[in-house]
Protein backbone atom coordinates (compact mmCIF):
# COMPACT_ATOMS: atom_id res chain seq x y z
CA UNK A 1 0.00 0.00 0.00
CA UNK A 2 1.10 3.35 -1.27
CA UNK A 3 2.51 5.23 2.70
CA UNK A 4 0.47 8.18 2.96
CA UNK A 5 0.98 11.61 5.47
CA UNK A 6 -0.47 11.90 8.57
CA UNK A 7 -2.04 14.86 10.27
CA UNK A 8 -2.25 15.13 13.91
CA UNK A 9 -5.22 17.73 14.36
CA UNK A 10 -5.61 19.08 18.03
CA UNK A 11 -9.39 20.06 18.88
CA UNK A 12 -9.89 18.92 15.32
CA UNK A 13 -13.80 18.14 15.96
CA UNK A 14 -15.19 21.27 15.38
CA UNK A 15 -15.13 24.64 14.01
CA UNK A 16 -11.54 25.43 12.19
CA UNK A 17 -9.90 21.82 13.15
CA UNK A 18 -13.00 20.06 11.83
CA UNK A 19 -12.60 21.96 8.85
CA UNK A 20 -9.30 21.40 8.46
CA UNK A 21 -9.68 17.44 9.52
CA UNK A 22 -11.93 17.15 6.39
CA UNK A 23 -9.88 19.32 3.74
CA UNK A 24 -6.34 17.74 4.59
CA UNK A 25 -8.45 14.23 4.26
CA UNK A 26 -9.37 15.57 0.70
CA UNK A 27 -5.49 15.99 0.12
CA UNK A 28 -5.08 12.55 0.81
CA UNK A 29 -3.89 12.41 4.58
CA UNK A 30 -4.21 9.98 7.06
CA UNK A 31 -6.20 12.11 9.62
CA UNK A 32 -5.22 11.91 13.43
CA UNK A 33 -8.14 13.94 15.60
CA UNK A 34 -7.37 14.71 19.12
CA UNK A 35 -10.94 15.03 21.08
CA UNK A 36 -12.15 15.73 24.38
CA UNK A 37 -14.94 13.61 24.57
CA UNK A 38 -14.99 9.47 24.02
CA UNK A 39 -13.72 8.52 20.39
CA UNK A 40 -17.47 6.82 19.38
CA UNK A 41 -19.07 10.21 19.54
CA UNK A 42 -17.28 11.20 16.42
CA UNK A 43 -18.53 8.65 14.07
CA UNK A 44 -20.24 10.95 11.05
CA UNK A 45 -17.11 13.09 11.09
CA UNK A 46 -14.83 9.41 10.82
CA UNK A 47 -17.16 8.76 8.24
CA UNK A 48 -16.76 12.11 6.59
CA UNK A 49 -13.19 11.82 6.89
CA UNK A 50 -13.00 8.26 5.62
CA UNK A 51 -15.09 9.11 2.49
CA UNK A 52 -11.82 10.48 1.11
CA UNK A 53 -10.16 6.94 0.86
CA UNK A 54 -8.00 7.44 3.69
CA UNK A 55 -7.72 6.59 7.20
CA UNK A 56 -9.38 8.83 10.47
CA UNK A 57 -8.26 8.05 14.18
CA UNK A 58 -8.92 9.22 17.01
CA UNK A 59 -7.36 10.22 20.23
CA UNK A 60 -8.98 11.52 23.26
CA UNK A 61 -7.34 13.81 25.56
CA UNK A 62 -6.56 16.90 27.62
CA UNK A 63 -3.69 19.28 25.64
CA UNK A 64 -2.61 21.16 28.41
CA UNK A 65 -1.83 17.57 30.84
CA UNK A 66 2.03 16.78 29.49
CA UNK A 67 1.20 13.07 30.15
CA UNK A 68 -1.97 13.22 28.06
CA UNK A 69 -0.18 14.74 25.00
CA UNK A 70 2.61 12.11 25.85
CA UNK A 71 0.22 9.26 25.58
CA UNK A 72 -1.44 10.34 22.47
CA UNK A 73 1.41 11.16 20.38
CA UNK A 74 2.34 7.90 21.23
CA UNK A 75 -1.17 6.47 20.24
CA UNK A 76 -0.83 8.19 16.74
CA UNK A 77 2.83 7.13 16.13
CA UNK A 78 1.29 3.32 17.16
CA UNK A 79 -1.33 3.75 14.92
CA UNK A 80 0.19 5.27 11.73
CA UNK A 81 4.18 4.98 12.63
CA UNK A 82 4.67 8.65 11.58
CA UNK A 83 3.38 12.17 11.85
CA UNK A 84 4.09 14.58 8.72
CA UNK A 85 1.93 17.56 10.22
CA UNK A 86 1.06 18.92 13.77
CA UNK A 87 -1.73 21.14 13.68
CA UNK A 88 -2.17 22.79 17.22
CA UNK A 89 -5.65 24.07 17.02
CA UNK A 90 -6.82 23.11 20.55
CA UNK A 91 -8.26 26.72 22.36
CA UNK A 92 -10.54 28.08 24.58
CA UNK A 93 -11.41 31.57 25.70
CA UNK A 94 -12.54 33.13 28.57
CA UNK A 95 -12.75 36.90 28.27
CA UNK A 96 -13.29 39.49 30.54
CA UNK A 97 -11.79 42.47 31.56
CA UNK A 98 -8.74 42.58 33.58
CA UNK A 99 -10.26 43.86 36.82
CA UNK A 100 -12.69 41.40 36.84
CA UNK A 101 -10.13 38.23 35.57
CA UNK A 102 -9.98 35.85 37.80
CA UNK A 103 -6.58 33.59 38.37
CA UNK A 104 -7.94 30.51 37.09
CA UNK A 105 -9.50 32.41 34.06
CA UNK A 106 -5.34 33.58 33.27
CA UNK A 107 -4.38 30.09 34.32
CA UNK A 108 -6.84 28.04 31.88
CA UNK A 109 -6.73 29.82 28.70
CA UNK A 110 -2.75 29.82 29.16
CA UNK A 111 -2.59 26.18 29.65
CA UNK A 112 -4.87 25.17 27.12
CA UNK A 113 -3.76 27.44 24.10
CA UNK A 114 -0.17 27.59 25.19
CA UNK A 115 1.20 25.32 27.36
CA UNK A 116 -1.39 22.76 25.47
CA UNK A 117 0.79 23.66 21.87
CA UNK A 118 3.84 22.88 23.96
CA UNK A 119 3.30 19.72 25.26
CA UNK A 120 2.07 18.46 21.86
CA UNK A 121 4.78 20.22 19.98
CA UNK A 122 7.23 18.35 22.84
CA UNK A 123 6.53 15.34 21.89
CA UNK A 124 5.73 14.96 18.15
CA UNK A 125 9.33 16.58 17.27
CA UNK A 126 11.28 13.77 17.85
CA UNK A 127 9.52 11.59 15.56
CA UNK A 128 9.80 14.51 13.17
CA UNK A 129 13.64 14.84 13.73
CA UNK A 130 14.16 10.88 13.36
CA UNK A 131 12.43 11.62 10.08
CA UNK A 132 13.88 15.10 9.15
CA UNK A 133 10.74 16.19 7.70
CA UNK A 134 7.77 18.11 9.47
CA UNK A 135 5.18 20.91 9.62
CA UNK A 136 4.01 22.42 12.58
CA UNK A 137 1.43 25.00 12.34
CA UNK A 138 0.04 26.60 15.56
CA UNK A 139 -2.86 28.74 16.16
CA UNK A 140 -2.40 31.88 16.70
CA UNK A 141 -4.98 34.78 16.86
CA UNK A 142 -4.53 38.73 15.28
CA UNK A 143 -5.30 39.10 18.93
CA UNK A 144 -2.22 38.12 20.09
CA UNK A 145 -0.81 40.48 17.25
CA UNK A 146 -2.89 43.39 18.33
CA UNK A 147 -3.85 43.06 21.59
CA UNK A 148 -8.06 43.66 22.63
CA UNK A 149 -9.56 44.83 25.76
CA UNK A 150 -10.99 41.99 27.61
CA UNK A 151 -9.14 39.30 25.94
CA UNK A 152 -5.80 39.92 27.90
CA UNK A 153 -5.45 36.03 29.03
CA UNK A 154 -6.27 34.65 24.82
CA UNK A 155 -4.11 37.90 23.80
CA UNK A 156 -0.82 36.47 26.12
CA UNK A 157 -1.71 32.98 25.03
CA UNK A 158 -1.76 33.34 21.42
CA UNK A 159 1.22 36.09 21.55
CA UNK A 160 2.98 33.06 23.21
CA UNK A 161 2.60 31.34 20.37
CA UNK A 162 4.01 33.27 18.34
CA UNK A 163 7.29 33.85 19.89
CA UNK A 164 7.46 29.93 20.47
CA UNK A 165 7.06 29.60 16.74
CA UNK A 166 9.80 31.92 15.75
CA UNK A 167 12.52 30.12 18.19
CA UNK A 168 11.26 26.48 17.18
CA UNK A 169 11.40 28.07 13.39
CA UNK A 170 15.33 29.06 14.06
CA UNK A 171 15.85 25.44 16.08
CA UNK A 172 14.22 23.45 13.78
CA UNK A 173 15.31 24.45 9.71
CA UNK A 174 17.85 22.58 9.77
CA UNK A 175 16.25 19.51 10.31
CA UNK A 176 13.53 20.67 7.64
CA UNK A 177 10.96 21.10 10.07
CA UNK A 178 9.18 24.13 9.29
CA UNK A 179 7.01 25.93 11.72
CA UNK A 180 3.94 28.76 11.18
CA UNK A 181 1.44 30.02 12.78
CA UNK A 182 -1.85 31.73 11.45
CA UNK A 183 -3.62 34.20 12.83
CA UNK A 184 -7.38 34.13 11.86
CA UNK A 185 -9.20 37.34 12.52
CA UNK A 186 -12.85 36.36 13.18
CA UNK A 187 -14.36 33.28 11.75
CA UNK A 188 -17.75 31.76 12.38
CA UNK A 189 -17.81 29.38 14.90
CA UNK A 190 -18.95 28.23 17.82
CA UNK A 191 -16.22 30.53 19.56
CA UNK A 192 -17.72 33.59 18.10
CA UNK A 193 -21.04 32.51 17.71
CA UNK A 194 -22.09 33.94 21.15
CA UNK A 195 -21.17 37.49 20.24
CA UNK A 196 -24.13 39.72 20.17
CA UNK A 197 -25.11 40.86 16.64
CA UNK A 198 -24.71 44.11 17.76
CA UNK A 199 -20.61 43.19 18.38
CA UNK A 200 -20.49 41.48 15.22
CA UNK A 201 -21.95 44.25 13.32
CA UNK A 202 -19.66 46.46 14.78
CA UNK A 203 -16.48 43.86 13.99
CA UNK A 204 -17.71 44.07 10.44
CA UNK A 205 -17.29 47.69 10.33
CA UNK A 206 -13.38 46.93 11.39
CA UNK A 207 -12.35 44.53 8.32
CA UNK A 208 -11.89 45.90 4.98
CA UNK A 209 -14.23 42.77 3.49
CA UNK A 210 -16.75 43.51 5.59
CA UNK A 211 -17.52 40.17 6.50
CA UNK A 212 -16.66 37.47 9.54
CA UNK A 213 -14.18 34.60 7.51
CA UNK A 214 -15.32 30.80 7.34
CA UNK A 215 -13.38 28.26 8.70
CA UNK A 216 -12.80 27.13 4.92
CA UNK A 217 -10.91 30.11 4.51
CA UNK A 218 -8.49 29.53 7.75
CA UNK A 219 -8.39 25.83 6.17
CA UNK A 220 -7.03 26.55 3.03
CA UNK A 221 -3.98 28.00 4.26
CA UNK A 222 -3.25 24.97 6.68
CA UNK A 223 -3.65 23.31 3.26
CA UNK A 224 -0.94 25.34 1.83
CA UNK A 225 1.19 25.61 4.55
CA UNK A 226 0.53 21.30 4.52
CA UNK A 227 1.63 21.20 1.22
CA UNK A 228 5.21 21.29 -0.87
CA UNK A 229 3.91 24.42 -2.31
CA UNK A 230 5.48 25.94 1.08
CA UNK A 231 8.43 24.56 1.69
CA UNK A 232 10.77 27.92 1.86
CA UNK A 233 8.50 29.46 4.25
CA UNK A 234 9.02 28.95 8.05
CA UNK A 235 8.54 31.29 11.39
CA UNK A 236 5.82 33.31 9.86
CA UNK A 237 2.63 34.83 11.17
CA UNK A 238 0.21 34.80 8.45
CA UNK A 239 -3.00 36.52 8.84
CA UNK A 240 -6.40 35.47 7.53
CA UNK A 241 -8.83 38.40 8.61
CA UNK A 242 -10.12 39.90 6.02
CA UNK A 243 -7.73 42.84 6.12
CA UNK A 244 -8.74 43.90 10.26
CA UNK A 245 -5.13 44.10 10.81
CA UNK A 246 -2.59 45.42 8.92
N1 LIG B 1 -13.14 31.54 15.63
C1 LIG B 1 -12.34 32.57 15.58
O1 LIG B 1 -12.75 33.68 15.26
C2 LIG B 1 -10.88 32.41 15.91
C3 LIG B 1 -10.06 33.52 15.72
C4 LIG B 1 -8.69 33.41 16.00
C5 LIG B 1 -8.20 32.22 16.46
N2 LIG B 1 -9.02 31.15 16.66
C6 LIG B 1 -8.40 29.93 17.17
O2 LIG B 1 -8.73 28.84 16.34
C7 LIG B 1 -8.74 27.64 17.12
C8 LIG B 1 -10.03 26.89 16.87
O3 LIG B 1 -11.12 27.65 17.36
P1 LIG B 1 -12.62 27.54 16.82
O4 LIG B 1 -13.06 28.90 16.50
O5 LIG B 1 -12.72 26.46 15.81
O6 LIG B 1 -13.42 27.16 18.16
P2 LIG B 1 -13.93 25.77 18.73
O7 LIG B 1 -14.36 26.04 20.11
O8 LIG B 1 -14.91 25.16 17.79
O9 LIG B 1 -12.64 24.85 18.73
C9 LIG B 1 -11.78 24.65 19.80
C10 LIG B 1 -11.49 23.17 19.94
O10 LIG B 1 -10.51 22.99 20.98
C11 LIG B 1 -10.92 21.87 21.76
N3 LIG B 1 -10.34 21.98 23.10
C12 LIG B 1 -10.61 22.91 24.06
N4 LIG B 1 -9.89 22.66 25.17
C13 LIG B 1 -9.16 21.54 24.91
C14 LIG B 1 -8.21 20.79 25.67
N5 LIG B 1 -7.87 21.13 26.92
N6 LIG B 1 -7.63 19.71 25.09
C15 LIG B 1 -7.95 19.34 23.83
N7 LIG B 1 -8.85 20.02 23.07
C16 LIG B 1 -9.43 21.11 23.60
C17 LIG B 1 -12.43 21.93 21.77
O11 LIG B 1 -12.97 20.67 22.09
C18 LIG B 1 -12.72 22.36 20.33
O12 LIG B 1 -12.82 21.22 19.51
C19 LIG B 1 -8.53 28.08 18.57
O13 LIG B 1 -7.16 27.94 18.91
C20 LIG B 1 -8.90 29.55 18.54
O14 LIG B 1 -8.28 30.26 19.56
C21 LIG B 1 -10.34 31.24 16.39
Amino acid sequence: MEERRVAFITGGTTGIGRECSLTLAKEGFDIAINCINEPEEYTELKDEVEANGVRCFFTKGDVSKFDDAERMVNEVIEHYGRIDVLLNNAGITRDTLLMRMKKEDFESVINVNLVGTFNMTKHVVPYMMKRRYGRIISMASVVGVGGNAGQANYAASKAGIIGFTKSLAKELGSRNILVNAIAPGYIKTAMTEVLPDKVKEGIKEQIPLRELGEAKDVANLVKFLSSEDSSYITGQVIHVDGGMLM
